[in-house]
């Protein structure tokens, strides 16, 4: 199959393409190198270089390689940068995410397009599920969910472009996945930051919990998503059942790099706890089988 991967270079599209090209599909990774490596993307696959706001870009692209499948990842990754780059945020995750839709509209291809639980908000109701409400705190007191909401938009123009046009597009909401070539810089995500960190910093009470995903099972989803067929205007979540507190999570990195652990101020916009209804999963089969303890020692 011709896929292409945008955000490919990055820590989860890269682990796709991995996958992708063992199994002899034809990739093609269209990113910019803003947050992604050169060096990530295996040998045998074309890079395109560029912004996905670019939409010369992307017809560019599909005029050269008539993809089947589009895996949609290229988008602004980084809590901090959510507080302080809320309109570049706001500006790739949507325009980027119109620009794929209209790829997919040109040349046929099957859309996967990677959401985010941040879609929900600081919805409280626990477990997340396709029919829960977004919840969102006022735009002036903080802008954390600058990607959150442009996560909220994704969905809703990917439903728009369903309802109205037909496209076969499929949503996917990685939960918190970790493992090797995770950013771990001040924009990372939380297990490369722990575990490069000392002292360790865990923000508030440390109560709020997140499920950890490994990473492998996170791809073995995303490849079962955009394979099979009859998904078509469907949500998965792709998270662990297990449920862990960032002090817990903290206590586990803190035993294998010997970091001393401190407090710091919360975070704004920081839900207490974010827990997947996983009972649509059923449909492609999916359910993660990594434990956290098996991932970090993987990790060490
Ligand atoms: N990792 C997770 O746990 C997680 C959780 C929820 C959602 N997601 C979503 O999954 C996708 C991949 O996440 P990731 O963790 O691999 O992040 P990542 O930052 O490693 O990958 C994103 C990639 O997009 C590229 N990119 C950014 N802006 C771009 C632009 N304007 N034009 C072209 N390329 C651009 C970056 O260079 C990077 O390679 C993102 O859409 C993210 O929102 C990830």
């Amino acid at each position: 199959m011709r896929v292409l991967v945008s955000g490919g270079a990055g820590f989860l599209g890269s682990h796709l393409v991995d996958q992708l090209i063992s199994r002899g599909d034809e990739v093609v990774v269209f990113d910019d190198l803003s947050r992604g490596h050169r060096e990530q993307v295996p040998n045998g696959v074309i890079l395109v270089e560029g912004d996905v706001r670019d939409s010369s870009k992307w017809t560019e692209i599909c005029a050269q390689f008539s993809p089947e499948l589009i895996h949609h990842l290229a988008a602004v990754n980084g809590t901090r940068r959510f507080h302080r780059e809320a309109d570049i945020v706001a500006d790739v995750n949507v325009n980027g995410t119109r620009n794929a839709i209209e790829a997919a509209k040109a040349t046929g291809a099957r859309l996967v397009f990677y959401s985010s639980p941040e879609s929900f908000g600081e919805q409280s109701v626990m477990p997340l599920a396709n029919d829960s409400n977004s919840v969102f705190t006022p735009a002036h007191e903080h802008q954390r969910h600058s990607y959150g909401a442009s996560k909220y938009l994704g969905e809703l123009l990917i439903h728009h472009a369903i309802r109205d046009f037909g496209l076969d597009a499929r949503i996917l909401r990685p939960f918190n996945a970790y493992g090797p070539r995770l950013h771990g810089d001040a924009d990372g995500q939380v297990v490369s930051m722990m575990l490069l960190a000392n002292p360790i910093e865990v923000h508030g009470d440390g109560l709020q919990t997140r499920s950890m995903t490994w990473v492998g099972d996170v791809v073995e989803g995303m490849l079962r998503v955009g394979d099979l067929p009859d998904l078509c205007g469907m949500s998965f979540n792709l998270a662990s059942e297990e449920e862990v507190s960032m002090l817990n999570l903290a206590s586990m990195i803190s035993e294998i790099t010997g970091a001393k652990i401190v407090h710091t101020g919360e975070n704004h916009g920081d839900s207490r706890r974010r827990v997947a209804d996983l009972s649509g999963n059923d449909k492609i089969g999916w359910k993660a089988s990594t434990s956290l303890v098996e991932g970090l020692a993987q990790l060490r």
